[in-house]
């Protein structure tokens, strides 16, 4: 069911969500005082500014001014849109999303509960091809063919794998009764049509290997033959739900598996990644019949620091390791690695797993080579630097290649190393290659604007919203002639009435015009003193009901005398007292 998720939900998983380990759930943090640092995961740095504050519940990069509360991370890290940032925290507090009903047609909601319903109807295609394996009369055939490849019973559960029967309507019959449903099952591609426009299930006879996606959701499913038969393995097409260049098989149950993740093995089929988890290797993940993408290679940075691509030694597995490369190489930061493993012919890491086991496994990825190493040695293989020519066209290769690399390190090592097989120093080639263009590192927003008084009083209580109880609400001063006179009472009702963190404070504005503006007083660098903050509130609250006081006088005393009644006589001599008293 979609429909709005109602703010006070929103509301409640940021009070009971920790930033701190929702940060730390993906990138590792170190205690530093009272917060928490990391290398900034949004920018390339080798000393950590970016900063998680448990008291408010933000974090902030000093370096690329990125900044949020928990729903903001996970926006920004796991590039999710809000909604599905909430499902995530949701997730990880274990709370269901609660959604508001909607009135279903016209505009997004629509899209949202057919996205929602997409993902339900794979979730139960999933579970009706398990059943099958349960169920169907063929199922000793293919139990056979299971246990031929030696999968156990709890191998099969863990990555839900099934049997799509051998006819043309078995989904057809399941899940496609009305005209609408049919065309559900169209357009996910769990049925085809041909020319003559006759519909039949997409996949027959086949083991089904659902995909998930990073939030664990069927997206696709990839259907292999039990015997012999082309092609090998059937993938979903794309669909509305389903981009191969996006998804990675086995990711999710990776995810579920470790905290942090401190290795990822890429290899290159579906029973790879299966075999590998029973063997007790849960950190491996194949791309889906395609090479490795930037996208894919960025999601797996995101999450680990370590990735193995583990490849058959044949043309197609080195083509596949040098495509995975390429894409990776503008994600080359410090900190990050790269290693590649070529497998004997006629070994994958399913038959190798089998026949080793996990100790041998890991033995091999020992093995696996630094990314420089192979860089090199793939590019000699096709050069003959014997000549000037061929070293000549050695450098023109490498050169654009070192230049996409994020890292200076990376560059430097690299460099010295196109040097060395050069015989040339090092200082020679660093002409020849130009740094790449800085990715434009956003200002640090903290030095924004000057700060008036107003801007202090909501900064400071932004910051600090328990200072909204220390002194009471005065509502007059929405009439005070300053900017954000009006935001600034609302704030302070906010913090006077409920007891708030800075990031439950700004998720009440976020979308409001004002969310920005309140984001940028939530890093300005106050320089105030930590056990001065009250008397710095204070202060500034009593200038402001000041200058309130002053406008008002002035006001009345800019009348027409003849207009001024006995309360306004009376309202004069008390302000007036007001102000002479400070
Ligand atoms: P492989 O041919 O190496 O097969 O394809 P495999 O993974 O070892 O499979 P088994 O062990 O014979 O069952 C590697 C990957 O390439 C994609 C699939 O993702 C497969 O897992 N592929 C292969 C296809 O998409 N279609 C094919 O016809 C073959
Ligand atoms: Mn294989």
């Amino acid at each position: 069911m979609a429909g709005l998720i109602p703010k006070d939900f929103i509301q409640d998983l940021i009070a009971r969500a920790d930033v701190v380990e929702v940060v730390d759930s993906r990138v590792r943090l170190k205690k530093a005082g009272r917060n928490y640092q990391a290398c900034c995961p949004f920018h390339n740095e080798k000393s950590p500014s970016f900063t998680v504050a448990p008291d408010k519940q933000f974090y902030h990069c000093f370096g690329c001014g990125a900044h949020g509360n928990a729903l903001d991370f996970l926006m920004e890290y796991d590039g999710l849109e809000f909604p599905d940032a909430v499902e995530e925290l949701a997730a990880m507090l274990g709370v269901e999303v609660i959604r508001e009903q909607t009135a279903g047609r016209g505009g997004k909601p629509v899209d949202k509960q057919q996205q929602a319903d997409d993902y339900a109807l794979m979730e139960d295609c999933a579970k009706f091809f398990a059943a099958q394996l349960r169920s169907h009369p063929d199922k000793a055939r293919v139990i056979d063919y299971l246990k031929g490849r030696g999968l156990s019973g709890q191998t099969v559960k863990d990555f839900d794998i099934g049997y799509a029967p051998e006819a043309w309507d078995t989904v057809m019959k399941q899940f496609g009764k009305g005209r609408d449903a049919e065309s559900q099952l169209l357009a996910l591609k769990m049925i085809t049509e041909n020319d003559r426009g006759r519909r039949y299930d997409f996949f027959r006879d086949r083991i089904m290997f659902p995909i998930r996606d990073r939030r664990g959701r069927v997206v696709g499913f990839g259907g292999r033959v039990l015997d012999k038969g082309e092609p090998k393995y059937l993938n979903s097409p794309e669909t509305r739900i389903f981009h191969k260049g996006r998804e990675l098989y086995g990711f999710w149950q990776v995810k579920q598996a470790h905290k942090h993740i401190d290795s990822v093995v890429l290899v290159e089929g579906y029973m790879d990644v299966v075999a590998l988890a029973q063997h007790g290797v849960t950190n491996a993940v194949a791309s889906l019949g395609t090479a490795a993408t930037t996208e894919h290679l960025q999601l797996l940075f995101r999450h680990t620091p370590v990735v193995i691509c583990c490849f058959d030694g044949d043309r197609a597995g080195r083509d596949a390791a040098w495509r995975a490369l390429e894409n990776a190489l503008p994600l080359l930061k410090d900190g990050v690695d790269m290693r590649f493993l070529f497998l004997p012919d006629g070994q994958d890491p399913d038959s190798l797993v089998q026949e080793q086991g996990k100790a041998g496994f890991e033995a091999q990825l020992e093995q696996a080579k630094a990314l420089t190493d192979y860089f090199f040695e793939h590019l000699l293989d096709n050069i003959d630097i014997s000549s000037d020519a061929g070293k000549s066209t050695l450098v023109g290769k490498a050169k654009p290649l070192i230049g996409q690399v994020a890292s200076e390190f990376y560059r430097d090592l690299m460099m010295n190393r196109l040097a060395q097989i050069l015989g040339r120093d090092p200082s020679q080639l660093q002409q020849l290659v130009p740094a790449p263009a800085k990715t434009a590192v956003k200002r640090d927003q903290s030095q924004g604007p000057k700060m008036t008084p107003m801007l202090r009083a909501m900064g400071l209580l932004v910051q600090y919203p328990y200072l909204g109880k220390t002194v009471d609400v005065h509502e007059e001063l929405v009439d005070l002639g300053m900017e954000g006179a009006k935001v600034f009472v609302a704030l302070h009702q906010q913090c006077h009435t409920h007891s708030l963190t800075t990031a439950q404070l700004l998720e009440q504005w976020r979308d409001t015009r004002f969310a920005e503006s309140l984001n940028r007083l939530a890093l300005w660098q106050h320089g105030v003193l930590e056990e001065n903050i009250e008397k710095e509130f204070a202060e500034t609250f009593l200038f402001l009901i000041d200058s309130y006081l002053e406008q008002r006088l002035q006001k009345l005393q800019s009348m027409n005398p003849a207009q001024l009644d006995r309360t306004h006589l009376s309202e004069m001599d008390r302000l007036l007292k007001l102000l002479k008293r400070r």
